[in-house]
C-alpha cells in the first residue's frame, strides 16, 4: 500500500511514518519544510513542496499514485493564529483545498486529517464526546473546522471516504530517541518544561492557578506520539476496508494539570528548576479530556503508553540527544 503523508517531516507526521514504515508500508512524504526537518524522516522518499501547489500535488500524485493520503502540513500555534488568522486560513484551510482537488482530479479518494481539541472551545461536557458542537474559539481551531465542513460536504458529492482525528495534546517522543518534538517556536507544555530543567530556560510559567481542578491548574489530556501514530495505521486500514468516512478523537480518556506534569518531570530529570506561578490567560478551558471510546470501539484502537512518566521520560531522552 502506498500512502502519501503531507507534513511527514514534522513532529506527529514523522512518528507516523515510522509506524507506517515498521509495518511494511510504501511512504512519500511532501513537506515544505518550513517548519519540519528532514533527518525527521525515517523512512520512504521526501519530496519538499507546498501541499498548495495544486500543480505540484497532481504531478506528485502521478508519480506515486498513492492508495491513502495523510495530510498533517498545518501551522499549529494558537496565539499567532489570533493575531495573524490570515496565514491560519491560508495554510490550513486554503491549501487543504488545493490538495483536494488534485486528489479528487487524480481519482485518489482516501484522506486522513489532522483535526484537532480545538474544534470543541469550551466544550459543555467533559470528557468531550465526539457529538459535542464544533464550536472553536480561535482562527486555529476555526481553520480545521472549516476543513471538516468541507471534508463532509466532499465526502457526499464526490466520493471522498476521510477520517478525521481529533487530537488532544500529543506528547512523547520516539522511545529510541530517534526522533521526538522540534517546534520553532515552542509552545507545548512538556517540551517547555523539559528545556527549563535542560538549563534553556530560566523558569516555567503556570498560567492560573485558581481553575475549578483538583490543584488549580488546568487539565489536559496528553497522548503519547506513537499511541496516536497507531490510531492512523488503524484509520487508515478502515478506510482502506471501506468505511465511511468519520470523525474520533485522539486521547487517553483522562487528563493531568499541569502541577502534576511539572512534578512528574522533576522527577523523571532529578532537576528542581523553578516555577513561576502567573495569571489566567484568555480562552484557556480549565479541562480539556476526549471521550476516546469510539475510537477503541469501532477502530479497536488499544493504548500502550498510558502513562505520563513514560511519556515525559521518552520526550526528556529526546531533548538531552536530539539531533535537530
Ligand atoms: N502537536 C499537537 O499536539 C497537535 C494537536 C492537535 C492537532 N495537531 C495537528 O497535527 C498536525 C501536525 O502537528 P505537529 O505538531 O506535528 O506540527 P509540526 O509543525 O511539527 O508539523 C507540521 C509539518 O507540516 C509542514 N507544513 C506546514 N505547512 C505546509 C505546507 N503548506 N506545505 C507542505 N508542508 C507544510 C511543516 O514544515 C511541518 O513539517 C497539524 O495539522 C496540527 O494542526 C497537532
Amino acid at each position: 500500500m502506498k500512502i502519501l503523508v503531507t507534513g511527514g517531516a514534522g513532529y506527529i507526521g514523522s512518528h507516523v511514518v515510522k509506524a507506517l514504515g515498521e509495518k511494511g508500508y510504501d511512504i512519500l512524504v511532501v513537506d515544505n519544510l518550513v517548519k519540519g526537518h528532514r533527518e525527521a524522516v525515517l523512512f520512504g522518499e521526501l519530496k519538499v513542496a507546498d501541499v498548495g501547489d495544486k500543480d505540484a500535488m497532481l504531478e506528485v500524485l502521478d508519480y506515486f499514485k498513492p492508495d491513502a493520503v495523510m495530510h498533517f502540513a498545518a501551522f499549529i500555534e494558537v496565539v499567532e493564529s489570533v493575531k495573524n488568522p490570515s496565514k491560519y486560513y491560508e495554510n490550513n484551510t486554503v491549501k487543504t483545498l488545493a490538495l483536494l482537488e488534485a486528489m479528487i482530479e487524480k481519482g485518489i479518494d482516501k484522506f486522513i486529517f489532522s483535526s484537532t481539541a480545538a474544534v470543541y472551545g469550551n466544550p459543555n461536557r467533559v470528557p468531550i464526546p465526539e457529538t459535542e458542537s464544533v464550536k472553536p474559539i480561535n482562527p486555529y481551531g476555526q481553520s480545521k473546522a472549516c476543513v471538516e465542513k468541507i471534508l463532509a460536504d466532499y465526502s457526499r458529492a464526490y466520493g471522498l471516504s476521510f477520517v478525521s482525528l481529533r487530537y488532544f495534546n500529543a506528547a512523547g517522543a520516539d522511545p529510541k530517541g530517534r526522533i521526538g518534538e522540534s517546534h520553532n517556536p515552542e509552545t507545548h507544555l512538556i517540551p517547555l518544561v523539559l528545556k527549563t530543567a535542560k538549563g534553556e530556560r530560566e523558569s516555567i510559567k503556570v498560567f492560573g492557578t485558581d481553575y475549578p481542578t483538583p490543584d488549580g491548574t488546568c487539565i489536559r489530556d496528553y497522548i503519547h506520539v506513537d499511541d496516536l501514530a497507531e490510531a492512523h495505521v488503524l484509520a487508515l486500514n478502515y478506510l482502506l476496508d471501506g468505511g465511511e468516512s468519520d470523525v474520533f478523537n485522539c486521547g487517553y480518556g483522562h487528563g493531568y494539570s499541569v502541577k502534576e506534569v511539572i512534578d512528574t518531570a522533576k522527577k523523571v530529570t532529578g532537576v528542581d528548576f523553578t516555577v513561576e506561578e502567573s495569571d489566567r490567560r484568555p480562552g484557556d478551558p480549565a479541562i480539556l479530556v476526549a471521550d476516546s471510546s469510539k475510537l477503541k470501539t469501532k477502530l479497536g484502537w488499544k493504548p500502550s503508553f498510558d502513562d505520563l512518566e513514560y511519556i515525559v521520560r521518552t520526550a526528556w531522552n529526546w531533548e538531552l540527544n536530539r539531533r535537530f
